[in-house]
């Protein structure tokens, strides 16, 4: 075991010991991720720019011989216990367990399954609905870590496939790629510029010197994320029909704004022409994202930010007012060069880009602001960008 491990490991051991009475015989560490910009474009073939963060998912894990994965948590209560004679028949149930589930199932359907069992003791760091990516943490980890075990031979392409399947085909949200690519292949310090219509995706440096990614949780919990996020996707599919058939495009991210301007009066429901406006926007904004962050022009990058959000909040509609609360505290709040809300909405985290000098006052003055706005308090992570699912061990 590496001397070096990290706490978030040491409690995978000791829970792993507890609960299974042995030693595990491998480790991982899945991320999690924040979105730096570029927020609801990946399921309409544009960019996005995500970063795997320092802070995710931890396994422990060992074959057993009794034909099962099981799999406990001390951030659950419920322990899953699946045979792999059973993996075909089961059903999601809305809980932790449809990602382990789920997951079976991709290997499944591939013949991947393994004939060993595993126990696995999972445990982690990343507030849970928050917008921080834990579902494509864990559930990527658990892929990477089933690949291993059974020695499967995956690419990190597949891994990514498999991870993105268990939430389109077995827990139901028709999410894009972006969470599992950026929580696969996240690589330290750098953010993911990736293309979703071709895939191809460029890692560029983030030199923060003196500033940092400050992350802050409104604690609202994401209740109706999923049910919006699929009516999102069919608002979207339904602004392309209109595009398509006067333009002739594929997907919404080829169309530029212009065009998306140019066909307003085309989208007679302007909620069409709100949508397809904000996704375009976006688009444009990661694109000029990446050019300012190669030249270091960090403080028009974090305007960028604060465009992102107002496009989210009025034309995407996926704020709420604990975020517009926060993205507004920090405005004005000096040494902060900008603010947004990062991944679906409608609860969960800000990132923002705040001079580390600064950041405790970003953290007193948000708190303030905040439990005067609204029933709850902030809670302020810093983060960086890191590797993306690795083994520990070896
Ligand atoms: C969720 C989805 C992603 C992406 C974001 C919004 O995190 O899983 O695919 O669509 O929302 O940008």
């Amino acid at each position: 075991m590496n001397n070096a491990a990290p706490s978030g490991s040491m409690h995978a051991v000791s829970g792993f010991q507890s609960q299974f009475r042995r030693d595990p015989e491998r480790m991982y560490f899945s991320p999690g991720r924040v979105n730096l910009i570029g927020e609801y474009t990946d399921l309409n073939g544009g960019f996005v720019l995500p970063s795997a963060i320092d802070r995710g998912t931890y396994f422990a894990a060992r074959l057993n011989d009794n034909s099962r994965v099981n799999v406990c948590s001390d951030a659950f209560d419920a322990k899953v216990e699946i045979p792999l004679s059973d993996v075909g028949t089961q059903v999601a149930e809305h809980s932790w367990s449809d990602y382990v589930k789920g997951a079976l199932q991709e290997f499944d359907r591939q013949s991947k399954l393994g004939s060993r069992g595993i126990d696995i003791f999972v445990t982690g760091d990343l507030p849970r609905d928050s917008g921080l990516s834990s579902s494509a943490s864990f559930t990527a980890g658990i892929v990477f870590l089933l690949n291993d075990m059974w020695s499967c031979g995956l690419d990190r392409m597949t891994i990514v496939n498999y991870s993105r399947g268990v939430e389109n085909n077995f827990v139901g949200l028709q999410c894009g790629i972006m969470d599992q690519f950026a929580v696969v292949n996240g690589k330290k310090d750098h953010a993911i510029c990736l293309n979703c219509n071709t895939l191809e995706a460029d890692q560029i440096p983030v030199a923060l010197e003196d500033y940092e990614i400050v992350i802050a949780d409104s604690r609202v919990p994401r209740k109706l994320s999923e049910s919006a996020y699929n009516q999102r996707r069919t608002e979207c599919d339904a602004a392309l029909k209109v595009l398509r058939a006067d333009i002739g495009i594929d997907f919404l991210g080829a169309a530029s704004l212009a065009n998306v301007e140019g066909c307003e009066a085309l989208l007679d429901d302007p909620i069409l022409f709100k949508r397809a406006h904000h996704v375009t926007a976006e688009n444009e904004r990661v694109l000029n994202s990446v050019n300012l962050l190669r030249q270091n022009k960090l403080a028009e990058f974090g305007q960028l930010l604060y465009e992102s959000h107002a496009s989210l909040r009025d034309d995407f509609e996926v704020s709420c007012s604990e975020l517009d609360t926060l993205v507004e505290a920090a405005w004005n709040i000096s040494g902060v060069l900008g603010s947004r809300m990062t991944g679906a909405g409608l609860g969960g985290c800000t990132v923002s880009i705040v001079a580390s000098e600064s950041v405790e006052k970003f953290e007193s003055d948000l708190a303030a602001a905040y439990s005067k706005a609204t029933p709850y308090d902030v809670s302020i992570l810093r983060c960086r960008p890191s590797d993306g699912v690795k083994r520990l061990d070896s």
